[in-house]
């Protein structure tokens, strides 16, 4: 979490620091600062509790003059969102200034050094830490900055992605990471550096993404190197992003997320586009393919992930036990990695994530690594640190996500999964060539229903409305829908702060059935197949106690339809892919809710899309 953003060239680096921090708010929005130096004489630093546009409002006409800057959008995780914990932080004279993302884990033993050497710290930071120690070592050695910043960090246990700039060599900027991502954006004679690649993309294509523990030193005029902490001179390697700008804009939605939500049907299909043919009856992920062998042999398969995605690999647990017939694992990363795990050579990880970046999963899968797995990465940001550090991978192409609620991610991630464990159910022949013909053209039918099921949006916004009011909502759903249950609180909780469980519907007996009541919303899928029969008895428990029903529903459905306070119909498809289907109401119905209940849908409170920290 945290967005940090820097500029050196020959712009005002002002207005392009901002519009990179809009651009990163997704991972944090509790503050927001700049740093600008206008001269050798004057660094003006702005900071200020709230948005991006607090900020702005705040700096108002004061003089945000300078080529040379840098930004941050902060998630709090030491000291509490307010002014004086908002970065950039700056050292004791105020002649250097940094920014940072991660989490310096030993800055309360440099701290106590620092302060017992005469620093003064302002803030409750951990970043400070930093800033401060830089300036001790320039002070005590008389060193470049670039070089009391390896030594810095020599000392620095922990995560960090920081740029830092200074009055004292007001001709560079140094940058470097370790865990926590950064990208160095590289124009004619100018500079852009910024946590994700979305603030480079409309100035240039050309980018390096920084390695851990490495330093760049960047100067406008002689252009940059990289060093590693250990003073090795490292050879950048330049990438050309295929990031499209307008998928950085809501293209005239009101929200991110709605705009998200209706991309799902182009978003599905990019992510299945080359790798299967219905007609000639093939599915091929270019990541599985060459390790095909050693995934369909694994002893198991482990899928770590976290939120969102660990919903995605609670379906793929169907997927690869159903078609593929090998035994999985679901588990939190965070879990996972603190509990001694049992992790052989012949296990393949499995790790999806939408950010690539989530500190846990990315913690998880190191430790997956050095206990010998084999490492697979379900990832939709290109170039990020989970896709680089796994073996092998396939992007879910779901394009840019900027509503921190994930929406397409997800049912990318579901699709994704579901051709890979139809790839290892062909291989290991578990899977009847009936059936895998039948999942080839529902899947290729799927972005045409879902724009079907997207025309009911103005009907689910009808049901949204009379349940706009609920403090408590409960999600049932059993198999696959289980999943998709859990996805559907998930979403309506952390948009519009209504308490909401998801459920086996099975499940419901055994404690959350005394919750019911006339006020109790309970949304369940009750979609066509095996398990039909048993959920609308489940229906039926909730109904005698005057719950209120909201089913999803296959089309032409008329059981539920009888008994349910509100239905809302899917297109009928393979019980495979229902949870693509299915989970796409409840992003709708949470949307709306959240709306209507006056919440900020993209940036709800105390969330960040992209969680870099423990
Ligand atoms: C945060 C986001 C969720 C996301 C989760 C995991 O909590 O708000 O939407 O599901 O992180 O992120 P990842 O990028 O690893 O999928």
């Amino acid at each position: 979490m945290c967005g940090i953003v820097g500029y050196i060239g020959n712009k005002r680096a002002y207005p392009v620091l901002i519009k990179g921090l809009s651009r990163l708010e997704y991972r944090g929005y509790d503050s927001a600062g700049v740093a600008l130096l206008a001269d050798s004489e004057h660094l003006n630093i702005y900071k200020r509790k709230g948005k991006v546009q607090d900020l702005v409002d705040f700096i108002g006409e004061n003089n945000t003059q300078g080529n040379i800057g840098i930004g941050h959008t902060r998630w709090a995780t030491h000291g509490e969102p307010n002014d004086v914990n908002a970065h950039p932080h700056f050292s004791s004279d105020g002649n250097i200034a940094l920014v940072h993302n991660g989490i310096i884990e030993n800055y309360a033993i440099l701290k106590k050094e620092l302060i017992n050497r005469g620093h003064i710290f302002k803030s409750e930071t951990d970043t400070e830490v930093l800033i401060h120690l830089i300036e001790e070592i320039q002070h005590n050695t008389h060193t470049s900055l670039e070089e009391a910043v390896r030594l810095a960090l020599n000392e620095v246990v922990g995560a960090y992605a920081i740029v830092i700039l200074s009055k004292n060599e007001p001709d560079k900027l140094i940058a470097a990471k370790k865990s926590s991502p950064l990208v160095i954006g590289l124009g004619e004679n100018e500079y852009y550096i910024a946590s994700d690649a979305t603030p480079i993309v409309e100035y240039t294509k050309n980018v390096v993404y920084l390695e851990d523990e490495q330093i760049a030193i960047i100067n406008k005029d002689h252009g940059f190197r990289i060093i590693n902490i250990a003073n090795k001179e490292v050879n950048p390697y330049v990438q050309e992003l295929e990031m499209q700008l307008e998928a950085l804009e809501k293209g005239g939605y009101e929200h991110f997320m709605l705009k998200e939500i209706y991309e799902q049907p182009r978003a599905i299909h990019d992510s299945f586009r080359g790798r299967l043919n219905a007609k000639e009856g093939w599915v091929s992920l270019g990541g599985v393919k060459p390790y095909i062998k050693e995934i369909a042999n694994a002893d198991r398969i482990v899928i770590i992930a976290c939120g969102t995605s660990w919903h995605a690999a609670l379906v793929a647990e169907y997927y690869f036990e159903d078609l593929a017939r090998i035994p999985v694992e679901v588990e939190y990363a965070s879990e996972f990695r603190y509990r001694n795990p049992i992790i052989r050579k012949g296990d393949v990880v499995i790790a999806i994530s939408q950010s690539g970046e989530t500190a846990d999963t990315l913690a998880a899968l190191k430790m997956a690594k050095e206990n010998g797995a084999f490492l697979f990465g379900i990832v939709n940001v290109v170039g990020s640190s989970i896709s680089r550090i796994t073996d092998s991978g396939s992007y879910t192409h779901a394009g840019p996500e900027i509503g921190v609620a994930s929406t397409k991610a997800f049912t990318t991630q579901v699709t994704l999964l579901a051709m890979m464990a139809m790839m290892l159910g062909k291989e290991r022949n578990t899977i009847a060539p009936k059936r895998f013909q039948k999942l080839l053209d529902e899947m290729e039918a799927l972005p045409d229903k879902i724009e079907t099921l997207l025309e009911s949006n103005d009907y689910i916004e009808t049901i949204a409305a009379q349940y706009k009011d609920a403090t408590n909502a409960l999600y049932l759903g059993r198999g696959t829908a289980f999943p998709i249950a859990l996805e559907g609180a998930l979403k309506l909780k952390e948009i519009s702060y209504i308490h909401a469980e998801g459920y086996p519907a099975a499940e419901m007996k055994h404690g959350p059935i005394a919750l019911i009541d006339e006020n109790m919303p309970v949304f369940v899928i009750a979609t066509e197949g095996e398990n039909y029969e048993k959920v609308v008895s489940n229906i039926q428990e909730v109904k005698a106690r005057k719950g209120k029903i909201i089913a999803i529903v296959t089309k032409g459905d008329t059981e539920v339809k009888a008994i349910a306070d509100h239905t809302i119909s899917i297109p009928s498809t393979d019980e495979v892919l229902v949870p693509i289907l299915a989970t796409i109401p409840f992003q709708l119905l949470s949307y709306h809710i959240a709306v209507m209940r006056g919440c900020n849908v993209d940036q709800p409170r105390n969330l960040a899309k992209s969680v870099t920290v423990e």
